[in-house]
């Protein structure tokens, strides 16, 4: 995030971002819950996916990128499978709806999986993830994006940062919540680099060779993290939220920033774990508790506080926020108060 910074209590950034997406042609409930899935990463510091995403989801949404009527539907394919119809909508409101439908699903049949089928941009998905965690269930949610990513080995971009989320319960505080993008950093990063006219580490991203760069305006793609494996995982989630419900892949999935008039189609799957079909619910959040104690007793090596789990560093930074309010760019906020869309 580029300075100046200024900072913002929670429930007047969630509601001026709210206004503003009613404002760009967003439905009201809809422009609620994706001011909600906004608000859920700026207030952990996930700022890739908060507030500096506005003007681009009103611009979208007012050259015609977004369905803003849609007709969303859920359609049981099998007694814990399903497909919510994002009908183009925007993402956030259509993934919410559809993990509300895998925990039903798992509520009665032991699991739920439903696959998401074309809808735009849908955040940080680990808010999805951890809906379920917070009725009891284990849940993870994967993510097709546009093609920035080089196979291992390749100099083309072809699969997306493809995110994965899991989350499970706890039975006294937070949930579990891993969530991150497949590639070893995201694009934003490599934007922010620029701005700043920055080197970059030579391992993030390769130039149109597929070499290795530090010079971010050079960059051609982003590199997978942990070389074959983040390409695999990257792969996976592309084949389990793009091939499997029929929809574009790989280097065919649309480009988030080159035509905001025209509907992106992507895919997403939810799927949901119901601990009472397994272990059973009370010894499952016991051994989580036993789990994160003796993570927390493990000795900090040099250089660090302590041992998280995933998704606590995050509460952190919300603590201390609620103290301080959250940051954003004087150019956001000016953005935001303004009248303008976009
Ligand atoms: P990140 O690198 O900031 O965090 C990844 C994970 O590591 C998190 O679960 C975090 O809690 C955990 N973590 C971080 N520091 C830790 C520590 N010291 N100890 C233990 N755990 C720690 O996440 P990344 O990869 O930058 O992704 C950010 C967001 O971008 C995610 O919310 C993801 O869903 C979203 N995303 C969304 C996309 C979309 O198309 N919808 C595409 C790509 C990413």
């Amino acid at each position: 995030m580029s300075e100046p910074l200024v900072y913002i209590e929670r429930n007047r950034l969630r509601q001026l971002m709210k206004d503003k997406l009613v404002k760009a042609g967003l439905p009201e409930e809809q422009a609620d819950k994706t001011a909600d899935l906004l608000i859920f990463a700026d207030e952990r510091g996930v700022h890739s996916h908060g507030a500096v995403r506005m003007q681009y989801y009103s611009e979208r949404a007012l050259k015609g990128g977004y369905n803003l009527k849609p007709k969303l539907s859920f359609e049981k394919t099998g007694p814990a499978s399903g497909i919510y119809h994002g009908d183009n909508a925007l993402g956030h409101y259509v993934s919410y709806q559809a993990m509300k439908k895998a925990i039903e699903l798992a509520k009665t049949s032991g699991i739920g999986v439903v696959g998401v089928k074309e809808m735009g941009h849908s955040g940080a998905i680990g808010y999805y993830a951890r809906q379920a965690a917070l009725e009891g269930m284990a849940a993870l949610t994967v993510c097709q994006s546009d093609p920035m990513v080089v196979p291992f080995g390749g100099t083309e971009p072809y699969f997306g940062t493809n995110p994965i989320a899991f989350s499970a319960p706890r039975k006294d505080g937070s949930p579990i919540l891993f969530d991150m993008a497949t590639t070893v950093q995201a694009w934003g990063k490599i934007l922010d680099a620029r701005s700043k006219n920055k080197s970059i580490p030579d391992s993030w991203a390769v130039d149109k060779n597929g070499a290795p760069t530090t010079d971010p305006f050079k960059v051609n793609a982003l590199l997978p993290m942990a070389g074959p494996k983040g390409y695999g995982l990257a792969m996976m989630v592309d084949i389990l939220s793009g091939s499997l419900l029929g929809l574009p892949f790989g280097k065919h999935v649309t480009s988030m920033y080159k035509d905001l008039s025209e509907y992106r189609r992507l895919g997403q799957l939810h799927l949901v774990i119901n601990p009472e079909y397994f272990g059973g619910k009370e010894q499952f959040l016991e051994k989580i508790s036993q789990m994160v104690e003796e993570l927390h007793d493990n000795p900090p090596a040099e250089g660090f506080d302590k041992v998280y789990y995933p998704g606590e560093i995050q509460i952190d930074v919300m603590k201390q926020y609620k103290k301080t309010g959250i940051p954003v760019t004087k150019e956001i906020l000016d953005y935001l108060e303004s009248d303008k869309i976009y």
